[in-house]
């Protein structure tokens, strides 16, 4: 592969950093963040490493759902600024050579939004036909029912018009209809909108529930994203969409589309994810490896995007009852850290015991997986919640700073984290002064990762270890290796791995001092200490490491 695919395919190896405007930096000293906090700390993201934002929902909204329910798609939040603030950020992070994506949630608006307030005034109505209605909606299924803690049907029925509306989430967000040729039309004028502003792209929300909670169905529901796509290329071609597609991988392929990939560009990996959970809980790679050996492989030009933590409750929900069990066994056993019956309402660092050793393998893990990395706000330097916060909410705190907080001048609208996990003692502050900190980790990693295509551009394999506490992978481009290995249990470990191919190699540490000869069968024992962490890199003799990497070719 040419070093240069990486800037015309960018999302296929892109560090992909998620933050809400309104927790990430307040600039206006009114306790919420907003784009003039945000364009302040723009340096720190280009330094941190990151390569692409994707900014949670900053439009105008009730705040039911913490902005997932939008009243106009066009404009910024007042509380988070103005469209002049949001067009000075953009120039600020695309100087410092960051793209920008954003949330796109067009499966529903708010209840609020003119659009509905419109339909639903009469059955006669020209936006009628824009939601869902029904006069005898079909019986509740439980399983459709996305927040059962607050909802037990996805129809609501609206008294004055006399009919039922659909919303596959909360009743205050009716569902959009995009069986309606003026609501696909619409949707595609709020992507031009955003891209013309700037934009690489959307983390489309909710996508399976935007293509077939709709009426009439559609024949060929993936039809809408490939048009949606289309319209993307032609108005700007390297642009992205990024999938919430929490559906098996069977289903899931559908969604990156034909050819070299024609609808969702990444798809995030909510399999891989909740069976890296099992594996950390269990201290065996087992869980792991399987889901990674049976993920399909994308079309050329699309990627998995790999996670551990979002802005949502951990969900478990494709594990079975018993798996789950172990995992809220494992990182959540009190209830008031569980949710919805099915996740976890904690951050990673929480989860982990705040043992550092462990958290950086799991971030090292992370990084090294086939796939582009999405971290969620805070992961660099181990932010944690707030259980006292509702539900989900709990992970969604203000970005700590420094010993003070530094979030705000003045009090944070949100709860802060409290002890451990205070901004006393996790912050940005103290762990830039500090070479042995998760933040100066992330950095490694994150360079590393960069500096290694093989990781997200080649082909991946599984490898067996002979040692059940150690996962690991290689990844091979154009005759090019990346070995990667690590130990998922707190004691050290040996591990025998298979090499094809590289009998008389030499491996040599990414991420610390040391180096392994490969014997000339292809078998190599390594060792691993307490959760550790791995990469090697391939190279022949006579060929120093620095020039082994298909980037060098
Ligand atoms: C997605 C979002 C979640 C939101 C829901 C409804 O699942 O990630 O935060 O509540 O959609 O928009």
């Amino acid at each position: 592969m040419r070093l240069t695919y990486t800037s015309d395919v960018w999302w296929k190896n892109a560090v992909v950093y998620c933050l809400d405007v309104e927790t990430f930096k307040d600039g206006n000293d009114d306790g919420v963040g907003d784009f003039r906090g945000l364009t302040q700390q723009i340096d720190y993201l280009a330094g941190l490493g990151v390569t692409c934002l994707w900014l949670m929902p900053f439009f105008p909204t009730p705040n039911k759902d913490d902005g997932y329910d939008i009243t106009d798609f066009y404009s910024v939040d007042p509380r988070l600024g103005t469209l002049g603030d949001f067009v000075e950020f953009m120039r600020t992070a695309h100087d410092r050579g960051l793209r920008v994506i954003a949330d796109l949630v067009v499966n529903h608006t708010s209840d609020k939004h003119p659009w509905f307030k419109e339909a639903r005034s009469s059955k006669d109505s020209p936006l009628r036909d824009w939601y869902v209605w029904s006069d005898t909606p079909e019986p509740d299924n439980p399983d459709q029912v996305v927040f059962p803690d607050k909802e037990d049907s996805i129809w609501e029925y609206d008294e004055g018009s006399g009919q039922y509306y659909l919303h596959s989430f909360y009743r205050h967000q009716p569902d959009l209809n995009v069986a309606n040729p003026a609501v696909r039309d619409e949707i595609a004028r709020v992507l031009g909108f955003w891209m013309e502003l700037g934009l690489s792209g959307f983390r489309v929300d909710a996508v399976p529930f935007l293509i077939e909670n709709v009426d009439p169905k559609l024949a060929e529901p993936h039809e809408f994203l490939a048009d949606l796509r289309a319209f993307m290329t032609r108005r700007m071609g390297g642009s992205i969409l990024l999938g919430e597609v929490n559906v098996a991988y069977k289903d899931l392929v559908a969604y990156f589309g034909d050819g070299l990939g024609d609808q969702i560009t990444m798809c995030f990996d909510f399999i891989g994810m909740q069976k890296a959970w099992l594996s950390l809980a269990r201290c065996d790679a087992g869980a792991l490896s399987e889901a990674l050996r049976e993920r399909p492989k994308p079309p050329k030009d699309s990627q998995w995007a790999v996670f551990l933590r979002n802005h949502d409750e951990l969900t478990l929900d494709k594990l079975t009852e018993d798996e789950r069990q172990e995992i809220f066994q494992a990182f959540g056993p009190s209830e008031d850290m569980q949710i919805f019956g099915r996740g976890l309402r904690r951050r990673l660092p929480t989860m982990l015991g705040g043992d550092l050793r462990r958290i950086k393998m799991a971030y090292s893990l992370l990084f090294s997986l086939p796939g582009t990395p999405v971290i969620f706000y805070g992961e660099e330097i181990g932010l944690g919640e707030n259980l006292k916060a509702e539900g989900r909410m709990a992970v969604r705190v203000p970005m700590q700073w420094s010993r003070d907080g530094g979030f705000s001048r003045v009090k944070p609208a949100r709860a802060v984290p409290e002890g451990a996990f205070g901004p006393e003692r996790v912050n940005v502050a103290d762990q830039k002064r500090d070479t042995g900190s998760l933040l100066r980790w992330f950095q490694l990693l994150i360079e590393r990762y960069r500096e290694c295509p093989e990781l997200a551009w080649g082909e991946s394999t599984v490898l067996d270890t002979g040692e059940p506490a150690v996962f690991a992978h290689r990844c091979d481009a154009d005759g090019a290796t990346v070995v990667v290995a690590h130990n998922l249990s707190d004691t050290a470990r040996e591990a025998e791995l298979r090499l094809d191919g590289l009998g008389g190699y030499r491996l040599t540490d990414l991420l610390v001092d040391g180096t392994t000869e490969v014997p000339d069968g292809g078998v190599v024992r390594i060792t691993m200490e307490p959760h550790g962490c791995r990469w090697l890199r391939a190279s022949h003799p006579g060929v120093a490491p620095e020039d082994a990497s298909v980037k060098s070719r």
